[in-house]
């Protein structure tokens, strides 16, 4: 019989097809894996950058240190590559504590929940990612071990059945989602921090790519690291990768060393722009402008022109072109802005501001 998966059915985000993967897009690549291992900072120090979250977290961490205590459940929304696993592994670290890592779909069953669980030490992190795609069979199961450190079994049948406690350790839960609202009420209020990590700025990007440059031991000028921070979308994972792209453009055409020339010629033989926009953001924007007319255009639509999965255009391509304004959000659906219009050098002949102003009311 077919298993009912009631809300697990969005495709993945990052399981793509076997088109060549995006040199800017956020989530995780196959050929990131390795790099990634090496390139994660270890201690809240050397994360870079999400400064309020960075020092409240601190706080937290020693706190619960002198208490022996685990940390309250923390839950860390954002797009994806902005940092959510490394702070996971980070605060395991400061709190010299293990950590177990889950994904929401691969816990199919509250039987592969309870196994976490009690393989849990005192004050552990269980760290579930994509934790809004958790069958909600298991995550209601999760309820009263992230309330009351226990988990509730059934035994027997009909008249017979009954409910066993099992104790398990004091732990403490941290979840990943790409978007808070994904999340149900019962679960997203059992956590006692949410944090919502922002797209990082220029400076702090380039910060990272200066580090990330010492650690691969790539030779770069300060000017060249912060074009690459210019091109990452506010990304730390797309700011790595192509780091490591424009070093076999300055090994195989260039000299070894990173400069701005390198950086410029790597981007235009990738076909990334001046804003870090590849082919992809592109022709979603070109859609709404050229195809209609600026829009509103539903994400249901653009996910079809697009030929790619509704999450997909939510998690991964329109969080930045919104937070930079190239797109506008309405209720009716997406429209571009008069930014959108220069970047493609379309002029702006579309909506005028009334029917602008209007659509935004609406909301
Ligand atoms: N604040 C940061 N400082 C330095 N590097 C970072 C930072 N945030 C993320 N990174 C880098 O970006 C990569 C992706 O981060 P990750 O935690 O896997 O993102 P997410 O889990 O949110 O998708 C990491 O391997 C790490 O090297
Ligand atoms: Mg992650």
């Amino acid at each position: 019989m077919a298993k009912k998966t009631p809300r697990a059915a969005a495709p993945r985000a990052d399981s793509n097809d076997e088109r060549e993967p995006r040199a800017v897009g956020g989530e995780l690549q196959v050929e990131d894996a390795g790099l990634e291992r090496s390139l994660r900072p270890k201690s809240l120090d050397d994360y870079v950058g999400q400064t309020k979250h960075k020092e409240n977290l601190r706080v937290f961490v020693e706190a619960s240190r002198r208490r022996s205590e685990p940390l309250d459940h923390l839950l860390f929304s954002g797009p994806p590559g902005l940092g959510k696993t490394t702070l996971a592994q980070i605060l395991a670290n400061e709190m010299g504590v293990e950590l177990h890592m889950t994904n929401g779909p691969v816990v199919e069953h509250k039987g592969a929940l309870a196994g976490l669980l009690t393989k849990l030490g005192r004050n552990d992190i269980l760290f579930i990612d994509e934790i809004h795609r958790l069958n909600p069979v298991v995550e209601e199961s999760l309820y009263p071990a992230m309330e009351d450190y226990r988990i509730d079994v059934m035994t027997g049948d009909g008249a017979f059945a009954s409910s066993i406690q099992i104790p398990i350790q004091p732990f403490t839960l941290i979840g990943a989602t790409t978007r808070t609202g994904l999340l149900t009420a019962p679960l997203f209020s059992r956590f006692g921090h949410i944090m919502r990590l922002d797209f990082y700025p220029e400076e702090d990007l380039a910060k990272i790519v200066l580090r990330s440059a010492g650690l691969l031991a790539v030779e770069i000028v300060p000017a060249a690291a912060l074009a690459v921070a210019k091109r990452s979308r506010g990304t730390p994972r797309i700011a790595n990768r192509l780091l490591r792209r424009v070093r076999d453009f300055a090994d195989v055409i260039g000299t070894g060393k990173v400069d701005e020339a390198i950086v410029a010629k790597a981007c235009e033989r990738l076909d990334i722009d001046s804003a870090g926009f590849d082919e992809m953001d592109r022709r979603l924007l070109r859609i709404i402008i050229v195809d209609y007319d600026g829009g509103p255009v539903g994400v249901e639509t653009l996910a079809a022109a697009l030929g790619e999965p509704r999450d997909t255009i939510e998690d991964v391509y329109e969080p930045y072109l919104l937070q930079q304004g190239y797109l506008g959000r309405t209720p009716r659906g997406r429209v571009a802005t008069r930014r959108a219009y220069e970047h493609l050098k379309v002029p702006f002949a579309g909506a005028p501001a009334a029917k602008q102003k209007a659509l935004f009311e609406e909301e």
